[in-house]
């Protein structure tokens, strides 16, 4: 189907959404809502499903926070809500077909309710393509709009129970939001933005285009957040941003990371934990902040993405691997017990079997307790997605399968470590499986299965490991 573009929609412009002119992100204070659109939800209801990172779980809150300021309540199911709201990810192809499945599913919705107001948001619509798809080849949604006009939801949903199309993509630099309404998910853990965007441009990364600039929220407002948290009795907190050590280098005179972390360290909430982090930023200050404070987690998430210098340097990330693996037994020597996770990418255009290689004898060297492993998808309008790649889908496939094998043997040999010790876990309430099993996460970001008398969600609990697997940990409740 060919579309016809109407004068009142804003489509993304990826080129637009690449440059870096502002000097200063403009903030926006509280939701732009008039008094008739607090009513406009009155009686019906909504359903977010949400996708990709914490970035867009701690986005899909404020979301359910605009529409609850609109009178809807949530909805225990897609099929009775009033209005469906998908909040996306385009990080890789896989995972925006998985929201073209979705969306395709609620055609049968629609059709049975046709006042249903079917939406789609967050990054998968900052690229140019998908949005063209999204307008030609599913026309039951009616609302689209991207990663940088929350505030005006309320305005987007009157106009689109109106019977319009509204089409809402902007790709400026972006703001900086401050006192929007939020409908946190967790009573115990909660997620806080310390900033948004990122200006790295790695060359294979879609989000410095679909988030924008990086901007840092001021410290006070973070700090007023983490103290709000604790005393509404969360118990920790993850401090999130794309590149959290680059936090404050686009403010002036701003607090850097290390110092940011150590106010949060001081307001004493119980656990602080943060994410994610570029090594190029990490500083031995930092380091030094975790080691001192018991409340900063011993759990650091240092995307590697490739052991080979030359793929390292296509990819634009500002490190030898022989400086990522400096850092990271920095880390290790001086916080002792530290998991460190990370990230990587195989067939990224040009990685040969020996830049390949090198990338396993990274894994080999640091054992890493946890990895995202993903093959490279070359996302249009980046550098990545026009370098010549003649790799093939075969080879990338067999490469990801060895480097999974390779880090989950040793994963699972490096938590050997853990039997016998005990850990502290922040429980989440009883396991999916079996409800006389419980389920949290030890200080180290491991899940723990445990058993024992006497526990509830949001109490921090020692327990004694028993059996230990490659992803989880099993054990038993101390003291009993
Ligand atoms: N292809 C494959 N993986 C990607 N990532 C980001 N962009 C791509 C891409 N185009 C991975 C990186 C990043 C993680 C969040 O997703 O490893 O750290
Ligand atoms: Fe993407 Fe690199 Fe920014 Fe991470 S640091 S969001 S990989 S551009």
């Amino acid at each position: 189907m060919t579309i016809r573009i109407r004068d009142t929609w804003h489509l993304p412009d990826q080129k637009q959404a690449g440059r870096r002119i502002e000097k200063h992100s403009p903030t926006i204070r509280g939701l732009n809502i008039t008094e008739k659109q607090r009513a406009i939800g009155a009686g019906k209801t909504y359903f977010i499903s949400t996708y990709g990172c914490q970035a867009n779980e701690r986005d899909s809150e404020n979301l359910s926070g605009i529409l609850e300021a609109c009178g809807f309540t949530a909805a225990a199911d897609a099929s009775e809500a009033d209005v469906i709201l998908m909040n996306t990810c385009g990080i890789r192809e896989n995972a925006s077909n998985n929201v073209l499945g979705e969306v395709g599913s609620h055609k049968k919705h629609f059709k049975a309710r046709p006042d249903t107001i079917i939406g789609v948001c967050g990054c998968m619509v900052q690229e140019e393509h998908f949005t063209r798809t999204l307008l030609e080849k599913y026309p039951w949604v009616h609302l689209i709009f991207g990663t940088h006009n929350f505030a005006e939801l309320p305005a987007y949903i009157e106009r689109a129970m109106n019977g319009e199309k509204v089409v809402e993509v902007y790709s400026r630099e972006g703001e900086i939001y401050e006192e929007l309404p939020e409908h946190r998910q967790g009573r115990y853990k909660g997620l806080v933005n310390i900033m948004y965007g990122c200006d790295k441009f790695c060359t294979y990364c879609i989000v410095p285009y679909t988030r924008g600039r990086q901007r840092s929220r001021e410290a006070d407002a973070i700090l007023d957040e983490v103290r709000t948290l604790k005393k509404l009795g969360y118990r920790e907190i993850t401090l999130l941003g794309q590149n959290v050590n680059a936090y404050g280098k686009d403010l002036e005179d701003a607090m850097d990371f290390a110092g940011l972390l150590e106010e949060t360290a001081k307001t004493g909430i119980e656990r602080v934990r943060f994410m994610t982090s570029h090594p190029w930023d990490f500083t031995e200050e930092m380091i030094d902040v975790i080691s001192r404070y018991d409340n900063i987690m011993p759990c650091i998430h240092l995307p590697l993405q490739s052991g080979d210098d030359e793929i390292l340097r296509r990819m634009g990330r500002r490190y030898t691997s022989a400086e990522y693996m400096n850092l990271f037994n920095t880390i290790r020597e001086r916080v002792p017990g530290c998991s460190i996770s990370t990230d990587i990418i195989v067939g990224f255009p040009g990685e040969s079997d020996e830049a390949f290689e090198h990338t396993l004898d990274v894994v080999r060297e640091c054992r890493f307790d946890n990895a995202f492993t993903f093959i490279f998808s070359p996302r249009p309008g980046t550098p990545a997605a026009r370098m010549e790649d003649e790799t093939e889908e075969k080879t990338k496939k067999e490469r990801l399968f060895r480097l999974n094998a390779l880090w989950n043997q040793l994963a699972l040999e490096n938590h050997q470590k853990y039997l016998g010790q005990t850990v502290q876990v922040l429980v989440d309430g009883p396991s999916k499986k079996n409800p006389n099993v419980f389920a949290g996460y030890s200080q180290h970001g491991m899940p723990v299965n445990f058993t024992g008398e006497n526990i509830h969600e949001g109490d921090l609990v020692d327990v004694e490991i028993t059996d230990v697997h490659t992803f989880s940990l099993n054990g038993r409740k101390v003291g009993e």
